[in-house]
């Protein structure tokens, strides 16, 4: 696949999948669709029905017990994803809860961002990547799983000296990175060689990693205290992943900071500005190849929908104040008028009586 190819792959992909349903980059990103699968589709559906790459689908039938926690690794990455990005003019919308089977082509969750080699693209397979890493180790705390527990490395040791020791479960994420790496990129390094890799597919490959590599980052170590009226003379610590939003928080600033390689360099990783090139791309760096659309404007052709009718903040100098947000277009301002319970108060004994207050806002939306 040449590289220049890379825009109009994903309706390639839809065309061309039913002919050949061999290209690579057509399957590497359907998994992601178990994220908005309704609660349990994909169980019912079993493996062999879900819009899983061949090598994808023998690791889930291997392992049908981590069905539950591929699903919630993919609701974890796109919750996430629509989070960071809530304030953006690309806010990372995805398609509504899906009740039905996946079509049989191509399945792209996050539309044109998904494969376009934008810095999008770039935060979407990190924050995928990363939340199944989460959602697999969870699990395997949690005692659900046979080849994994709680990092047993850890029980036993500590400094006594100091007044504390190890103990409780340990989170351990070795065993959530390995099968991240073995779910999302087993099928392209098994498949391909470095020379028949395209760019976006390497990409791919770097960023799923960078995802992996912010969980293993911001793991901390949380600690109880022991001892008589809470005199702390003894600690029980344990190593513990962060909350979700918290990786997601440290990828969005990758991506604000994430690197343009080059494509024609891109197995040495080299960057694009000419000054930079020495400073070597490391390996928690989000990359990207392609600058993206300003996503101000709507492009029905990459599925961009603009940010007209976005709503808008009027006082807020950030993105999703109005003037960023609407790109200088300016926006309509609508009165909404609101019902709500106020001045509650506490009625001896037992209940609380509220008045109907009307409040009213303006609500600015982008023109
Ligand atoms: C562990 O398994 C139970 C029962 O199947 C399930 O309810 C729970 O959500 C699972 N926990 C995790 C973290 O996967
Ligand atoms: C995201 O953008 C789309 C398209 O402009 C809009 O329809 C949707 O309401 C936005 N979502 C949020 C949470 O703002």
């Amino acid at each position: 696949m040449e590289p220049g190819a890379a825009l109009g792959l994903p309706r390639l992909c839809v065309l061309l999948a039913a002919l050949l349903a061999l290209l690579p980059r057509c399957s590497q990103g359907s998994w992601m669709w178990l994220g908005i699968a309704s609660f349990g589709l994909p169980e019912k559906l079993g493996c062999a029905n879900l819009p899983l790459s061949a090598r994808q689908r023998e690791l889930c039938k291997r392992k049908p017990q981590l069905l539950a926690s591929i699903r919630e690794g993919a609701r974890l990455g796109i919750q996430e994803c629509k989070n960071q990005f809530r304030h953006e003019r690309w806010n990372c919308s995805v398609p509504a809860a899906s009740s039905a089977a996946p079509p049989a082509s191509e399945v792209s969750v996050f539309g044109y961002e998904q494969s376009s080699g934008t810095k999008e693209t770039a935060f979407i397979h990190a924050v995928m990547a990363a939340g199944l890493v989460h959602s697999v180790t969870r699990s395997c705390s949690a005692g659900n799983m046979t080849e994994c527990s709680c990092d047993a490395s850890l029980q036993n040791g500590g400094s006594a000296s100091e007044g504390w020791h190890w103990g409780g479960c340990s989170d351990d994420i070795q065993y959530g990175m390995g099968f991240s790496r073995r779910f999302l990129d087993g099928t392209i390094s098994r498949n391909m060689t470095g020379k028949d890799r395209d760019g976006v597919t390497t990409m791919n490959l770097h960023n799923n990693e960078a995802g992996r590599q912010a969980v293993a980052r911001l793991m901390s170590v949380d600690c109880r205290c022991h001892g008589v009226s809470g005199s702390c003379a003894v600690k029980t610590c344990w190593r513990t992943m962060p909350a979700f939003e918290k990786i997601g928080s440290f990828l969005k600033e990758k991506y604000e900071n994430s690197v343009h390689v080059l494509e024609r360099a891109k197995r040495k990783g080299r960057r694009k500005e000419r000054y930079q090139r020495k400073i070597p791309v490391h390996k928690e760096d989000l990359i990207y190849l392609h600058r993206s659309p300003n996503y101000c404007v709507q492009a029905p052709k990459l599925g961009v929908p603009g940010t007209q009718g976005r709503e808008c903040s009027r006082t807020s100098g950030g993105p999703d104040g109005c003037n960023l947000l609407c790109c200088g277009r300016g926006y309509n301002t609508h009165v909404v008028r609101h019902v709500q319970r106020c001045e509650c108060k506490f009625v001896w004994c037992c209940y609380v009586r509220c008045r109907r207050c009307e409040s009213v806002t303006d609500v600015h939306t982008c023109k």
